[in-house]
């Protein structure tokens, strides 16, 4: 059965909190456990033991092609599993970790094959969330953790989410509460130059052509020719059960487009912001992501919104979009997933 572990984030000491230690022992024992991390919560297992990882890809119903992000708390590890680290990438390490950043190198070999996918290269993360670092530590171990959802829901932000997807699949929840930034972290592939973005994230593109320069985007996000890089982003993903549209027009389209849902018998929802949420009194279901005036709240919130549609019995989602600009590039990067690229002029 899956145990639940409350961890309090800001108590001290927390690597030899109880609770933590328990968690702690379920992965060396081989077991999978969920756990915070100042993204999204993460389903961890033994990196470097084969049982684990093919226990998280069982438990989430993952494609096994796709790679998980090896999750560590100290430089050390990092050299452990990379064969070398480039200058940039160290100054991407010195500036945003612990953070919302994953790096992607040469792999030494270390981690499960079927962790990496068979790829020669290994993704890396040092999170900076109390309760996964005390956990990486207390473990002793490198962690593989993707986000700890059943594949193609909306990542979890909150350990109810992973209740809701995996309980009775894994040995355990930490939980420490509500996520942080709520989008899960970017990643950069760093065994090109320039760097690619494979996935944006909790690091905008801007910060980090701050500290390294230009860096590229890669083409397979937009183009619907070309195969992303990143295997994880060629699936569909973050999906209410509602048809969701994205109305880039704005509010007044909006209204217009809820208005004629009046003939129809559809229930129709409207995923809005603080400001406009008084603009829809004609629609069934309004729910708000947060402050337009403040991206950050919107990636906060964006996936419980997501699964919240689910639970209100709605047949068609209009969504406002956001300015793709620091963190709005990855909030629309998935919201389009979740409307599955449809878009209303
Ligand atoms: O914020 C996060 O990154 C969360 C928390 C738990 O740390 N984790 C997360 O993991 O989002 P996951 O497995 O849901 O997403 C990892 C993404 C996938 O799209 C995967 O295909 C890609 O990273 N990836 C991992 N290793 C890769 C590699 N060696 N080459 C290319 N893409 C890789
Ligand atoms: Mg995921």
């Amino acid at each position: 059965e899956t145990q639940l572990w409350r961890v309090d984030p800001e108590a001290a000491d927390l690597e030899n909190d109880p609770q933590i230690k328990a968690a702690a022992k379920c992965l060396s024992d081989g077991e999978i456990v969920a756990f915070p991390t100042e993204t999204v919560y993460g389903l961890g297992g033994n990196a470097k033991f084969n049982d684990s990882v093919r226990k998280i890809y069982e438990a989430k119903g993952r494609p096994s092609d796709n790679p998980l992000i090896v999750h560590i708390a100290t430089m050390e590890q990092v050299r452990e599993i990379c064969t070398e680290i480039n200058p940039l990438a160290k100054k991407l390490m010195d500036t945003f970790w612990p953070g919302p950043l994953t790096i992607i190198l040469p792999s030494r070999g270390e981690v499960s094959d079927a962790m990496t996918a068979g790829l020669s290269t290994v993704s890396v993360r040092m999170p900076s969330h109390p309760v996964a670092r005390a956990l990486i530590l207390a473990s002793g171990l490198p962690i593989a953790a993707p986000s700890a959802n059943t594949s193609g829901h909306p990542s979890p932000t909150q350990a109810d989410h992973v209740l809701h997807d995996l309980y009775g699949k894994i040995a355990g929840i930490v939980d420490g509460g509500e996520t942080g930034v709520g989008v899960e972290s970017t990643v950069i592939d760093a065994t090109t130059t320039p760097m690619t973005i494979l996935r944006p994230g909790g690091i905008s593109r801007e910060q980090l052509e701050e500290v390294i320069g230009p860096v590229a985007d890669d083409p397979g996000l937009t183009r619907p020719d070309q195969a992303p890089k990143a295997p994880g982003m060629k699936y569909k993903h973050y999906a209410p059960e509602a048809t969701m549209y994205l109305v880039p027009a704005g509010k007044t389209r909006i209204q217009e487009l809820v208005a004629h849902e009046k003939n129809s018998d559809r229930r129709v929802g409207v995923l809005t912001t603080e400001e406009n949420k008084k603009d829809f009194p004609q629609a069934d279901v309004v729910l708000t992501c947060g402050r337009r005036s403040e991206p950050e709240s919107v990636a906060h919130n964006l996936f419980a919104v997501l699964r919240n549609f689910d639970s209100q019995d709605v047949d068609v989602i209009y969504s406002e979009t956001f300015a793709e600009t620091g963190i709005g590039q990855a909030i629309m990067n998935r919201l389009s997933k979740a409307a599955a690229g449809r878009v209303i002029e």
